[in-house]
């Protein structure tokens, strides 16, 4: 198999992290472009002589210029400032537009035949953005934030529960923002539901509620808690850890399903709007979305952070773009 090609535009905290990944794995030759001359290859320069010791062996190319990405089988997009403490994802909306629309530009002009991975928040105006000035198919434009989501569900579930979080399987969906949809129905531990395992171990419906409840809101506020530790900049292992398996997914056609921000075409009753809900990722990008049935309650929580993300879009377009 040809080697493949992995572009990561911004070389911030999350780009680096990308770049050690995908070399780790061998998954691909990266490109690492930023715009401030020397920084990304310098980055690149010192994860590649890492390589020796851990074993890896693919390129890895710092460069200031979009014609190197040239040819890139996907994309992956963080370039944007990240979160201060006390700042929602919408803040940062005037600041990273204008960002994404220079970096659509040039990845459109350059790499029009990748797939892309959009990282960069408010990420479900990111994507929307990205989409409208590439005119890249739908379907080649994805935003990562459920696998992110989701994974930080099954790890408060893991540490409650006290078992392993391989064995745990939750989703989360909608917008990512403080409106997302945290499956509680669905979450299981190995097939087993994880509140039917709560209500053992608390021997009591209520308290096991109350045990849930915290760790959705905990959730819904995951990407806060970190900001508010670090108190510079946001996530930065688990967002590039959450797009490499996404990458993974389509260079190696594995039709994973895994929650992602993809366009729906009046699946869950939305049309024409970029929204979290699990997709079967493979070599054409999101390849088909996996329709789940909601209770009213499910729904209801949906059609809100759907609605959330209509508003971020609508205010956007009233900035002008
Ligand atoms: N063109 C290309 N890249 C740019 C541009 C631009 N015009 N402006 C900024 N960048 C890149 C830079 O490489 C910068 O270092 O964006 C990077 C952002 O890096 P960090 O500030 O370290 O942010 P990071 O933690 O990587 O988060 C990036 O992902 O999760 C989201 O909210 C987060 O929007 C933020 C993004």
């Amino acid at each position: 198999m040809a080697k493949k090609k992995i572009a990561l535009i911004g070389g911030g905290q999350i780009g680096g992290v990308l770049a050690q990944l995908i070399g780790l794995r061998e998954l691909a030759d990266v490109i690492l472009f930023y715009i401030v001359e020397d920084m990304p290859q310098g980055k690149t320069l010192d994860i590649a002589e890492a390589s020796r010791i851990d074993g890896f062996d693919v390129k890895l190319k710092g460069t200031n210029e979009y014609k190197d990405i040239d040819n890139a089988d996907v994309v992956i997009i963080t370039a944007g400032l990240p979160r201060k403490p006390g700042m929602s994802r919408d803040d940062l909306l005037t600041t990273n537009a204008k960002i994404m629309k220079s970096v659509a530009e040039g990845v459109k002009e350059h790499a029009p035949n990748a797939i892309v991975i959009i990282i960069s928040n408010p990420l479900d105006a990111m994507v929307t953005l990205f989409q409208k000035v590439t005119g890249f198919d739908h379907n080649k434009v994805i935003g990562q934030a459920g696998v992110l989501d989701s994974s930080r569900f099954s790890s408060f579930i893991a540490w409650e529960l006290g078992v392993s979080v391989k064995d745990i399987n939750a989703m989360v969906l909608g917008g990512h923002g403080d409106t997302m949809v945290p499956l509680v129905r669905y979450a299981n531990v190995n097939g087993v539901p994880v509140m039917e395992q709560l209500e053992r171990k608390y021997g009591d419906a209520t308290k096991a509620k109350e045990v849930m409840d915290a760790m959705v809101t905990r959730t819904k506020k995951a990407g806060g808690e970190v900001v508010g530790l670090l108190k510079t900049g946001s996530a930065f292992y688990s967002p590039a850890s959450a797009a490499v398996a996404m990458a993974e997914a389509i260079l190696g056609d594995q039709k994973r399903v895994l929650p992602s921000c993809v366009y729906l075409n009046g699946e869950y009753g939305v049309d024409g709007y970029y929204v979290g809900v699990p997709a079967v990722l493979g070599e054409n990008g999101c390849e088909r979305v996996l329709e789940v049935t909601l209770n009213d309650e499910e729904q209801a929580a949906f059609d809100v952070s759907v609605n959330a993300v209509k508003n971020l879009v609508a205010d956007m377009e009233r900035l002008g773009f």
